[in-house]
């Protein structure tokens, strides 16, 4: 179990999540997830938003442990997606005195969510800087639009300088499990909040100019130490820059001849002396880990399949995927298979040049159903100009 102790008057009542199938319907968690939230008890007490409703039930007997037959003054909404907001209803059901601390984005979407009686006077509508005292801790908002939803905000408190970063800094995996952060988190960010770059770094800017000790996220573990490292990390994804050299090489096969000249490929590439080179089958390996990894290396070889006069749909929607999430700066390469008449090439370039920043490398490989003396000189060639 991953260290939850904060301090004496800020408490972890979070909830881990190990027998979820998919996190948002697409993302695969061998470790679960965990769903973050927090009480800061004072002269007035808040709950830091709630968790999936799918936690409900354990998430309130965490609740209710730690006040300890007291009351909830406030619950502070920083995000109203429903593995952080799906326990909203329960608790306002439970405590109707508490009043619901959100921006002018929250209290709208709130009502779009749950049919809950909301007079005014239960509603604290905070905006960018505002403070709010709870006795000697102070929660400063600071408003995170696109980080992941529009309505997102992060809280700073004062007194102890600890960052409630909403889903910023959040990664898979449960807080019973052993998971690393690094590579969890990339995927995480990558694929949920990778498209949002430029908001992401809004934020960091923000960030840098409060002084932080502790951060605590809605998913993962609590970040205590070496919060440069973290920082630096998103520093890197959000301006889409990579962060190794590598060569990602993502294959869509059908029968296996365009995989088999894909691993030829990954052979000839180091036997040259390339570093990190990773081969995704994108017909079954993890999309969004081949994803991840376009991301981490500054490198990307797209091998395919010619289909249906376009190219295999699981690189379609790879591409699709990469361009969906801002995907650029990046060297790219393609290998093409096709028995009669190859089509994948012209298809990934297509959906390559609604890309920005992207360097392709030529010559492409083209592989006529398997691979040929002919096609090993193109991939000798094709090699050294990737690594060039
Ligand atoms: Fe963890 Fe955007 O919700």
């Amino acid at each position: 179990m991953k260290d939850t102790y904060i301090s004496d008057s800020i408490v972890y009542v979070g909830v881990d999540d190990t027998t979820i199938d998919l996190f948002e319907s697409q993302y695969v968690v061998p470790e679960g997830v965990s769903y973050n939230s927090y009480i800061i008890f004072d002269e007035k007490i808040a709950v830091m938003d709630t968790v999936d409703p799918r936690g409900t039930e354990e998430w309130l007997a965490n609740v209710k442990k730690a006040l300890d037959g007291k009351s909830p003054d406030y619950l502070v909404v920083q995000h109203l997606e429903p593995d952080h907001a799906g326990s909203i209803k329960a608790l306002t059901g439970l405590y109707p005195d508490m009043k619901l601390v959100g921006n002018a984005k929250t209290f709208p979407m709130i009502h779009q969510f749950f049919e809950i009686d909301l007079p005014d006077e239960k509603m604290v509508v905070v905006k960018e800087g505002d403070t709010l005292s709870l006795g000697t801790h102070t929660l400063q908002f600071f408003m995170a639009p696109m980080v992941h939803w529009p309505e997102v905000m992060v809280t700073y408190e004062q007194s102890s300088k600890i960052l409630f970063s909403a889903d910023g800094f959040g990664t898979f995996g449960a807080l019973s499990s052993d998971e690393e952060w690094l590579c969890e988190a990339r995927r995480y960010y990558i694929n949920i909040v990778g498209k949002y770059g430029a908001q992401v770094q809004a934020l960091l800017k923000k960030a840098s100019t409060l002084d932080i000790q502790m951060i605590c996220p809605l998913h993962g573990p609590i970040l205590k130490e070496d919060l440069g490292f973290y920082i630096g990390k998103y520093l890197t994804w959000s301006s889409y820059e990579p962060e190794e050299d590598g060569v990602v090489i993502a294959c869509a096969s059908i029968h296996g001849n365009t995989a088999k000249a894909a691993k030829q490929f990954a052979e000839i590439l180091n036997q040259k002396g390339a570093k990190n080179v990773v081969f995704f089958d994108l017909a079954r390996d993890d999309m969004a880990a081949a994803i991840e990894n376009a991301y981490r290396y500054d490198k990307l070889v797209l091998a395919a399949a010619s289909y249906d006069g376009g190219v295999f749909p699981c690189m379609e929607d790879f591409l699709n995927h990469l361009r969906s999430k801002n995907f650029q700066k990046r060297k790219v390469a393609y290998i093409q298979n096709g028995s009669w008449a190859p089509s994948a090439g012209k298809v990934m370039q297509s959906l390559i040049s609604q890309m920005k920043n992207i360097t392709e490398i030529e010559p492409m490989v083209t592989v006529r159903s398997t691979v040929k003396p002919e096609t090993i000189a193109q991939m000798e060639a094709l090699a050294d100009a990737l690594l060039a």
